[in-house]
């Protein structure tokens, strides 16, 4: 695996998403975006991170959260990467679709878990699932890469037409306070332009735990705005949930004990 990587060459690297600018609405400042994780490189070292330290929050209470929302066992994983979220599902007993707009995840997925449901989506077009099936659609951090309220209730309602009658929607997400500060997990002190994103700007992210030092570029969401999207789509919230950290947890917690990194929202279909 290549590790020194520099963030210029990162830069040239990246791909708009679906080979296309990614536009917000009309009144809003356009925002060209790019999938960075559209890169072997990203992949190879996305596919390394598990479960420890930070992402150890927004894992640790999954189990419970479904046990209570949640009946049934068929899933979709919607950005499900290099397949991490997807075998935490599985694990849990789910059986579980994994899908990704990104080649180079897909393919390390399948590396990963020769025996898992991997798909590649190009496009977003998820028209090849079946609707009305779901008891659970998951993205995990997913949400973070999609620029634009127009895309992410394009998606959203989507996701929903994927649901049974009594199926969730579970969004793992990152809370705008995870660009602004330091943790076990991630660093921010090198993007001091992230203190003004408003949502819909751009901010950026390194991964500690991961051997690619290139940051991460995501999009900031508000949880306003977030409740404005899901409103929109006729998403019920029923419970949003945001894990802190605990003093007896084996990790060297930074930030995330005073301030939770991620929120999870558990939703249901109109
Ligand atoms: C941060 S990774 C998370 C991967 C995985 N869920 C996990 O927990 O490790 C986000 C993933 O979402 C994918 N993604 C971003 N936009 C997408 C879209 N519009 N449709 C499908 N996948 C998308 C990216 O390619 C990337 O693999």
């Amino acid at each position: 695996m290549r590790v020194h990587v520099t963030d210029a060459e990162c830069d040239g690297q990246y791909t708009l998403a679906g080979g296309r600018a990614v536009e917000s609405s009309p009144e809003e400042e356009p925002v060209t975006f790019a999938n960075c994780y559209e890169d072997g490189t990203r992949a190879d070292a996305y596919a390394t991170l598990e479960f420890k330290n930070t992402y150890h929050l927004a894992f640790r209470d999954i189990p419970a959260i479904l046990a209570e929302h949640v009946r049934g066992r068929k899933a979709v994983d919607f950005g499900c990467g290099t397949g991490r979220s997807t075998r935490f599902l599985r694990q849990l007993g789910f059986e579980v679709t994994g899908v990704d707009i990104a080649e180079d995840m897909i393919r390390k997925a399948r590396e990963l878990d020769p025996s898992g449901d991997y798909r590649l989506v190009p496009g977003d077009d998820l028209s090849a699932l079946p609707a009305g099936t779901c008891d659970l659609v998951l993205a995990a951090f997913t949400f973070d890469n999609i620029a634009g309220g127009d895309i992410k209730l394009r998606i959203l309602r989507d996701l929903a037409r994927l649901l049974n009658w009594d199926g969730k929607l579970v969004l793992i997400v990152s809370r705008p306070e995870i660009y602004t500060h330091e943790w076990a997990s991630f660093s921010t002190k090198n993007f001091p332009e992230n203190q003004a994103a408003k949502s819909g700007d751009k901010v950026r992210i390194i991964v500690t735990d991961h051997a690619d030092p290139r940051p991460v570029e995501d999009i900031l969401w508000t949880d306003e705005a977030y409740r404005e999207v899901f409103q929109e789509a006729h998403l019920g919230l029923q419970q949003k949930y945001e894990p802190l950290g605990r003093e007896d947890e084996p990790y060297r917690w930074v930030s995330e004990v005073e301030i939770a990194p991620w929120a999870v929202y558990v939703l249901e279909g109109a």
